[in-house]
């Protein structure tokens, strides 16, 4: 089989990526080494930028979106007791709209089938040959056979353990790593949400975060031990905690219920360099993960994606390499200031295992200084709402 462009991983990146090319008239295929339920089924991001609505658009995804995502025009920190809201549309003219990944992905999926382009699932790649020449392939394997496709390109999104990356030779990629010492417990229930907008909790006791599907599902999430199990939070647990760590207004509002979904994720903040190699381009969470506290993992997908469809049109309409060879900084130069934005997040809102007497006074008068100076809470939404293409 032959192709224009392979791509692995059917993710968000990997869907989106395909979309926009389907949009450019480029031939591509998708292999997906899980079912596509199993892929609908997991349940992560829901906060999305206006950029990325906009490329949601442009991909011809927009218009479920629209109808039912939920325009969020600030958010709220809670420490000490108070809230403090950020006023996203005063500071910064924008809004962020809360739409569920797995939504997402689905409406990617059926915005696919509806243009014929193929997607193999339950087909994972098995190894990338010849990435540097003009005539790469990718070998993977479906049910017991294995099968081939050679391309022009292959766009690795895998995710963070998919093998593109690994296919990489040591000598030719740097990575820079740092796992944090918590993760996040997180919920979803069929219960309304705690309040209209999202609260983000610091508390002596961890992070919490109150997050929404719709207004009747709530997506809920706590720091919890890096060495924690789902067994050990059952619901009542969950529920108990949650209110122990909220203001007492926001923890009379708690409607409790049983969890529908219930996952642990670490905390890790990693980045690739280049993530371009020959004819081989990385993108999304193959490339580069941040602590989910920005809320930026999909839209730094989104934003890679959009980078490399550009030059793939480039390099197909006007048989120009430019865009490609500029792909890796152009995207990691993003990819930085949204590692730096989640890492400061992050910092500001966990109790760290760690931290001394004097690194939790600091963080205490970090939040008081946010919460009274409007260039302080300018800088968080001008970050937190996402950098213009
Ligand atoms: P993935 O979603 O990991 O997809 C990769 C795909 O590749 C998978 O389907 C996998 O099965 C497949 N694959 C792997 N290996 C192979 C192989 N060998 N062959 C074929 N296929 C393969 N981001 C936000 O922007 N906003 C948020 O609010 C947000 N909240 C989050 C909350 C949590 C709790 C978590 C864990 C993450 C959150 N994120 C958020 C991050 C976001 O979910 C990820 O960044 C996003 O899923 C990355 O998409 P991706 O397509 O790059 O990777
Ligand atoms: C959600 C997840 C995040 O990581 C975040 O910062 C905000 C919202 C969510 O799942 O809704």
């Amino acid at each position: 089989m032959r192709t224009q462009v392979v791509i692995i991983g059917a993710g968000p990146a990997g869907l989106l990526f395909g979309q926009l090319l389907q949009k450019q008239g480029i031939e591509n295929v998708i292999l997906e080494q899980r079912s596509g339920e199993y892929v609908l089924s997991r349940v992560r991001a829901g906060l999305i930028e206006e950029g990325t609505v906009r490329l949601l658009e442009r991909a011809g995804v927009g218009q479920r979106l629209h109808r039912e995502g939920l325009v969020h025009e600030g958010i709220e920190i809670s420490f000490g007791g108070g809230r403090h809201r950020i006023d996203f549309r005063k500071l910064t003219g924008k809004a962020i709209t809360i739409y569920g990944q797995t939504e997402i992905t689905r409406d990617l999926m059926e915005a696919r089938s509806v243009t014929g382009a193929p997607t193999f699932y339950e087909a994972p790649a098995v190894s990338l040959h010849d990435t540097s020449s003009e005539r790469p392939r990718v070998r993977y394997r479906k049910d017991t056979l294995e099968a081939e496709i050679e391309c022009d390109f292959i766009a690795g999104c895998d995710g963070f353990h998919g093998i593109s990356r690994r296919t990489v030779p040591e000598a030719a990629i740097r990575t820079y790593e740092r796992v944090h010492p918590f993760g996040w417990l997180g919920i979803l229930s069929e219960t309304p949400p705690v309040s209209p907008e999202l609260i983000y909790v610091n508390h002596e006791r961890g992070f919490a975060l109150c997050s929404m599907r719709s207004q009747t599902r709530s997506r809920l999430y706590l720091q919890c031990r890096v060495d924690d199990n789902i067994e050990d939070w059952p619901d009542e647990r969950f529920w108990g905690e949650l209110k122990l760590r909220l203001d007492p207004s926001a923890a009379a509002a708690v409607v409790t219920g049983p969890a529908i979904e219930k996952s642990i994720a670490p905390l890790r903040s990693f980045v690739a360099e280049p993530i371009r190699f020959g004819r081989l381009f990385l993108a999304g969470d193959a490339a580069h993960i941040v602590p989910p506290t920005g809320a930026k993992g999909l839209n730094l997908a989104a934003s890679d994606v959009y980078y490399l469809s550009q030059a793939f049109a480039e390099f197909y309409e006007a048989k120009s390499t430019g865009g490609l060879d500029t792909y890796s900084d152009r995207a990691l130069a993003r990819v930085w200031q949204a590692e730096r934005f989640s890492w400061w997040m992050t910092r500001l809102l966990h109790c760290f295992p760690e931290d001394s007497g004097f690194d939790q006074k600091v963080q205490r008068a970090e939040l008081e200084f946010l919460a009274r100076s409007v260039s302080a809470q300018a800088t968080l939404a001008e970050n937190y709402v996402g950098l213009p293409y």
